[in-house]
């Protein structure tokens, strides 16, 4: 049998991931992270003879290559990926293992490019950016297309309610901020512009329970990948982040929280502090953990939609494509090698059919609007 090794197991997405393994793909798991009453805390009672836990820092580099050894297939869910994401990469692709990530950061996507020649000689797949946004977002945006065959606009909203725990989803946050840093850029009028966090924003109507949402653009791996699949003009993400504060980018740009530890450990104690008082407001709004994706395709006057709800939250929203990518990598048929995305997974078509597979158990709708 397969041996999976997921790394950062117990995170937002990560700990779906390793349920969603558990029961749907045939292999052995081992569920790693740095902390084990982290660990124990989400797996102790799942333990079985297909799932096994280790503490191990993905950081430290031997330990990291000896825990690759017995493995066929390492999930990367530690982040942000923007912090040095392709370091973990580099010792799995080195150790002869085909990779999976969910990242969205711009950067990190950069990072993995430089590996692409490193993984197609080892004859391994290495594939990224199989999340919610970019992964579903991804899948959806090509599905848009064939509805919409002359689309110019491309835009994904997303919503999410209370989390399970305050600190729940941090790498995510962070990942935003540290790829500040790294002068993301964002496709508009069929070129490339640098952005930032906090430059197109405005309410977005989103279904119950949110109602019009202030969001924010925020560009992810999307904007690299949907340009060269199809001839659009603007890709747009959007993100329910809660406002962003006057100066954020300059100061952030100032910290250099993608460079300096010191300033990374200090930008992480005002997020937590910050987290902690969204995650009791959203308690206290009564909101579950329920979270949305919308999809708008524009077309001169005509406009597409599509709402793909996950009643789980965010965590799962991100581990549907980890767990089909898993499956398939493990049943041998992906034949692709070197960095791959979503759309070398799965026919945009299929996702539907293929998410239910893997335990998706919200709704999907779609309408010209
Ligand atoms: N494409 C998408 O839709 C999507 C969706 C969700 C997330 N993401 C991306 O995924 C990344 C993680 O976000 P998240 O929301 O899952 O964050 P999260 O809930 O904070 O999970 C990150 C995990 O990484 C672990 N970790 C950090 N350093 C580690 C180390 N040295 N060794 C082992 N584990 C370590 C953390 O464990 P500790 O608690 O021990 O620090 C935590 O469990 C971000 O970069 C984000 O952008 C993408």
């Amino acid at each position: 049998m397969k041996k999976i090794l997921v790394l950062g197991a117990y995170g937002h997405a990560g700990r779906y991931i390793v349920k969603g393994l558990a029961k749907h793909v045939n292999a052995t798991i081992v569920a790693t992270g740095r902390d084990k009453a982290k660990l124990d805390a989400c797996f102790a009672a799942m333990h079985s003879t297909n799932l096994t836990t280790e503490i191990l820092d993905a950081f430290e580099m031997p330990s990291l290559s000896r825990a690759c050894e017995p493995a066929d297939l390492v999930i990367n869910c530690v982040g942000p990926y923007a912090r040095n994401g392709d370091r973990i990469t580099k010792v799995v692709i080195d150790a002869g293992k085909d990779y999976i990530d969910f990242a969205n950061e711009q950067s990190h996507f950069r990072c993995l490019q430089a590996l692409d020649a490193r993984a197609k000689e080892r004859n391994l797949s290495m594939v990224t950016a199989v999340g919610t946004s970019p992964g579903l977002s991804t899948l959806l945006f090509l599905v848009a297309r064939e509805k919409l065959p002359d689309v110019s606009s491309l835009e994904m909203y997303y919503a999410s309610g209370s989390k399970s725990e305050p600190h729940e989803a941090f790498g995510s946050v962070m990942g935003a901020i540290v790829e500040t840093g790294f002068e993301p850029v964002e496709f508009t009028d069929g070129s490339y512009v640098k952005t930032f966090l906090g430059k197109d924003k405005k309410f977005e109507p989103m279904p119950a329970p949110f109602g019009n949402t202030y969001v924010i653009a925020f560009p992810t791996i999307d904007a690299l990948v949907i340009p060269k699949l199809c001839p659009v003009k603007n890709v747009r993400s959007y993100w329910a982040m809660g406002a962003i504060p006057p100066g954020f980018t300059t100061i952030i740009k100032l910290l250099k929280p993608h460079r300096k530890d010191w300033s990374y450990n200090l930008v992480s104690k005002i997020v937590k502090a910050s987290m902690k008082a969204d995650h009791k407001k959203a308690k206290s709004q009564g909101l579950g953990l329920e979270s949305v994706i919308k999809i708008v395709a524009i077309a001169g006057t005509r406009r597409w939609e599509a709402l793909m709800t996950f009643p789980d939250g965010g965590g799962a929203a991100a581990s549907y494509l980890p767990v089909i990518t898993a499956k398939k990598i493990v049943e041998g048929a992906i034949t692709g090698k070197g960095l791959l995305t979503p759309i070398d997974i799965i026919k945009p078509s299929d996702l539907i059919g293929a998410a239910r597979d893997a335990g998706w158990n919200g709704t999907y709708t779609e309408a010209n609007v």
